[in-house]
């Protein structure tokens, strides 16, 4: 049988960071509120002249950096994103562009906020059908490009950045089982319309606290299926990696787990919500401050615009 295996991680954040301190020059808000209502004290910034494929670029080196393979051992490269640099061609083939790669298929997947957990699912696929021996997979969003900066129940959230993962063959789980969802009945609850009117930037629109509590309901779902998929026990869970989007849902779910909040990675506090790229990024933060370790197991969930949602089972 043949698994796959997540054989490095890797990350990269814009230099420029937006503090809850600085949206209070801007906006009707406090650092307080936006600190107990949803746990975010900061986040980064994409710089003007950087583009989504830039920071996915430098998070798939960062991943290259600490993997045991060469760049042109990479046969699939999947970005996650909702804000790619181009309408085409798609971001994962700028990233195979920038990073040297010769031929290999290269492709984009559209799931928001959970959109990492698609990708690797994908990925997890390839690997187990023998089509593919070492994927490049990858969350990268700009979501400062699509947020509206006047709208202060949205533009809190918000932040950039890529995580990027590289996924091995092995004889050996690696992962255990992957979950994802979409009910589009959703998708005006939260959405980036177009206006189709060149002067105006297309931005998210987003009904709140509904969303918070499909959010919530939604998640506690797909850990009962994870586990039961798995005839695992909540205990057998080490780590809970969850996509950052409001401290009070990474609660709800490790209430759910039986969990104490230092077996959840948290990065929302620094990262704020940044869609694909969140999940990545706190695997990459818990793998190389020391947290995860080898062997350990790590569920991943994640819920966003679609609805979509989903869950990975990880022996790391
Ligand atoms: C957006 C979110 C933080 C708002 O928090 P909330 O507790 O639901 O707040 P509400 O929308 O009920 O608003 C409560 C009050 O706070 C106000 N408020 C909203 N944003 C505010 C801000 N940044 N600063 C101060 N007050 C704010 C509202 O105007 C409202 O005031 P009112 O009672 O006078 O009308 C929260 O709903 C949330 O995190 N939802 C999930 C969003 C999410 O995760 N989306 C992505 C999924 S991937």
């Amino acid at each position: 049988m043949i698994y796959s295996k997540i054989n490095a991680t890797g990350s990269y954040l814009p230099e420029r960071i937006l503090s809850n301190k600085d949206l209070e020059k801007s906006l009707d808000t406090t650092d307080e509120w936006i600190v107990s209502r949803t746990g975010i004290k900061e986040r980064h910034i994409i710089g003007d002249d950087e583009t989504t494929s830039d920071m996915a670029y430098k998070a798939a080196l960062d991943a290259l950096k600490s993997s045991t393979i060469n760049p042109s051992e990479i046969d699939l490269i999947i970005v996650a994103t909702t804000t790619p640099d181009k309408v085409f061609p798609s971001t994962a083939c700028s990233v195979q562009n920038k990073l040297n790669i010769g031929e290999c298929p290269a492709f984009d997947i559209q799931a928001v906020c959970s959109g990492f957990i698609y990708a690797l699912s994908i990925a997890d696929k390839f690997i187990k059908t023998g089509a593919k021996k070492n994927i490049l997979v990858i969350g990268a969003d700009a979501m400062s490009r699509i947020t509206d900066y006047t709208d202060r129940s949205n533009a809190i959230l918000w932040g950039d950045g890529a995580g990027a993962v590289i996924l091995t063959a092995t004889d050996k789980p690696g992962i255990l089982s992957t979950h994802i969802h979409s009910e589009g009945k959703y998708e005006s609850m939260l959405h980036v319309p177009r206006s189709n009117n060149p002067s105006k930037k297309d931005t998210i629109e987003m009904q709140g606290n509904q969303v918070f509590k499909m959010a919530v309901n939604t998640l506690d779902r797909i850990v009962d299926e994870t586990l039961n998929a798995n005839n695992l026990m909540k205990s057998d869970i080490d780590w809970l990696v969850p996509h950052q989007a409001n401290i009070r849902i990474l609660e709800a779910t490790a209430k759910k787990l039986e969990m104490p909040m230092d077996k959840v990675v948290v990065t929302l506090d620094k990262h704020g919500n940044t869609s694909a790229a969140s999940i990545p990024l706190a695997l990459d933060y818990g793998v190389k401050s020391g947290k995860i370790k080898s062997g350990e197991t790590i569920l991943m969930e994640a819920f966003g615009g679609g609805f979509t949602w989903g869950s990975a089972l990880i022996k790391y």
